[in-house]
């Protein structure tokens, strides 16, 4: 059942709005899922800048139809409705995000290594943190609009991930070793997202590249990626084109692009969170 809550991490409703600078801010104690009610709410024309928050999701959702375990107070579960005039290459949109949201991260978690895996993970200390969920509609080649969906790791202790996963997740009290603070996560992460992806463009920018590279943790490491054939092809990760495509040099063939599907990494197989 949704409910709607009249404050989130201690902040009245009206304080949240004015924190963000919009009239747009949804909260809920429990919903199924942020981004569920961000399609919907931009569906009825909800304006670019809505922002949908939850304590809990009851039916969280990962990309590639994965689910997003979402407890009740532990991790930030925030939806941003955006409308931007063109969306070129909408493979750009899910990285641009990730990008953001690690730099909003790192200034949370100094010390502990952060980076974004390809196409929507985010890491910090070679462990899944959160993610990226990016759903959109087209009228022809002009996007109506995008749910950018992210989740964080914050309050979790090692043994509130499923048992499934204790290997591979992590959340951010962990990694910086104190309590972090939702709302502080919250604050970084919409303004670095609008920041980098109100215009999405076409190409990536030497710039970004640049950055991506800093935080590119599939950067040089074993994988394996499904190419289309009989089974994932192994080999080894070699950053991103500036379309955003994966580059990819399997252990025997040329280097390949890929613009689709998950990519397991030998030291974190992300199962279903
Ligand atoms: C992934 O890693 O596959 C993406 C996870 C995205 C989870 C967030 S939590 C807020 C929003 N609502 C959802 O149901 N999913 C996204």
């Amino acid at each position: 059942m949704t409910r709607k809550a009249p404050s989130w991490e201690g902040q009245k409703l009206a304080a949240l709005r004015e924190r963000w600078d919009r009239p747009h801010v949804h909260v809920y104690s429990r919903i199924d899922s942020t981004n569920t009610l961000g399609v919907e709410l931009a569906e009825e024309n909800a304006p670019a800048g809505t922002i949908i928050l939850a304590d809990e999701q009851t039916a969280g959702r990962g990309a590639s139809t994965r689910r997003w375990h979402s407890p009740k107070g532990a991790g930030l579960y925030l939806s941003l409705i955006m409308r931007p005039k063109e969306v070129p290459n909408p493979l750009l949109v899910p990285l641009l995000a990730g990008l953001a949201a690690a730099r909003a991260i790192d200034g949370l978690v100094r010390g502990a290594a952060v980076g974004v895996k390809w196409p929507n993970d985010l890491v910090v200390a070679n462990r899944k943190v959160g993610g990226v969920l990016s759903e959109g509609s087209w009228a022809g080649t002009r996007p109506k609009y995008i749910v950018l969906g992210i989740g964080v790791n914050v309050h979790q202790k090692a043994t509130d991930f499923p048992p499934a996963l204790r290997d591979s997740a992590i959340s951010l009290d962990i990694a910086a070793g104190r309590t972090v603070s939702r709302l502080e996560l919250a604050d970084r992460i919409i303004a670095e997202v609008e920041t980098r992806c109100l215009a999405p463009p076409e190409m990536l920018d030497r710039e970004f590249l640049r950055i991506f590279d800093e935080y590119d943790w599939l950067r040089d490491r074993r994988c394996s990626v499904d190419l289309g054939g009989a089974s994932p092809v192994l080999g080894t990760a070699a950053g991103i084109a500036p379309d955003g495509a994966l580059l990819f040099r399997p252990d025997r063939g040329a280097l390949e692009r890929v613009t689709s599907g998950h990519v397991v990494a030998d030291e974190l197989p992300t199962p279903d969170f």
